[in-house]
């Protein structure tokens, strides 16, 4: 048995695999987290390194993930070698009782340190954990093509996003009735767009990084999976649409229409985000 051959690892290494397969992942990038059951953390000890590695501070706190376990991908590291080689491209990595460093326990066995987004995936973590009563286990950054180039080309508030994505295929506004958060263009890998990004992570499970990509969260592999890649349908069919049509929209949902979907399949859009009911002739 190998560490390679326990589920959690399995499904990680799965995800990093079909992020690489959807195009979202060129060269290094993009980066996938998971915070660890405790008993998922019991199967993968015995392969722990007998010497872990140093603390190392963060820059960033969070009490409620003191002491937990993630899974992360290594910094400039390729998703395409992921499932080659999961014991030198990714990590996981003890969080220490100050909320504030961590440290590596097994991977990146060639050397290296998680993904420069640590910072902002952590603090995702935090809030994600508050926010679904301990549900959300999964923080994972991409760079989708059509999400990003729509980030040139629609203004960046959540509004104006979420409208475009959910009247871009039916299903989207039951995927993600809460609507995507957008953040402005900064430079990533730091403290400030971890703030900036956890803080719509208090409201959405989702938040575009402005002409950079998407972080999308959720409880399980399949779940955050599915919806960064539902949202990067979306934006494609958006894209599509305005090419096709040469900027011109003939028909599209109507928020009408969004309600009446809200209303058939149970689940409460955010309604700051719809237009008013007309009044009633
Ligand atoms: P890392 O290689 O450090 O994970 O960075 C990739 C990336 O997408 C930065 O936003
Ligand atoms: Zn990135």
């Amino acid at each position: 048995m190998a560490i390679t051959e326990i589920p959690v690892m399995q499904d990680y290494i799965r995800m990093c695999g079909d992020g690489w397969d959807q195009g979202w992942h060129e060269r290094n990038g993009g980066n996938l987290t998971y915070r660890m059951r405790p008993e998922e953390v019991e199967q993968c000890r015995p392969y722990f390194q007998a010497e872990p590695g140093p603390w190392v501070n963060m820059g960033v706190q969070a009490d409620n993930l003191k002491g937990e376990y993630f899974i992360a991908t290594g910094s400039g590291k390729y998703f395409r070698n992921v499932p080659l080689a999961p014991q030198d491209n990714v990590c996981i990595l003890e969080i220490n009782q100050a909320g504030d460093s961590w440290r590596i326990v097994w991977g990146l066995e060639k050397g290296g340190r998680p993904t420069s987004e640590f910072p902002s995936h952590f603090l995702n973590h935090s809030v994600r954990k508050k926010a679904t009563a301990g549900e959300n286990r999964v923080i994972y950054h991409a760079h989708p093509a059509n999400l990003i180039a729509l980030t040139y080309i629609l203004p960046l508030t959540a509004r104006d996003f979420t409208r475009a994505l959910w009247k871009s295929a039916t299903e989207c506004p039951v995927v993600f009735p809460g609507g995507v958060g957008v953040v402005p263009w900064m430079v990533p890998g730091g403290a400030e767009i971890a703030l900036a990004t956890s803080k719509l992570m208090e409201e959405y499970d989702a938040a575009v990084w402005a002409h950079h990509g998407l972080f999308a969260s959720g409880p399980d592999f399949d779940t955050t999976f599915g919806l960064m890649h539902t949202i990067e349908k979306a934006a494609q069919i958006y894209i599509l649409a305005l090419s096709a049509g040469q900027g011109k929209i003939r028909q599209t949902i109507q928020d009408e229409e969004l309600r009446a979907i809200a209303r058939d399949f149970g689940v409460t859009l955010r309604e700051e985000f719809l237009d008013e009911t007309p009044l009633a002739k």
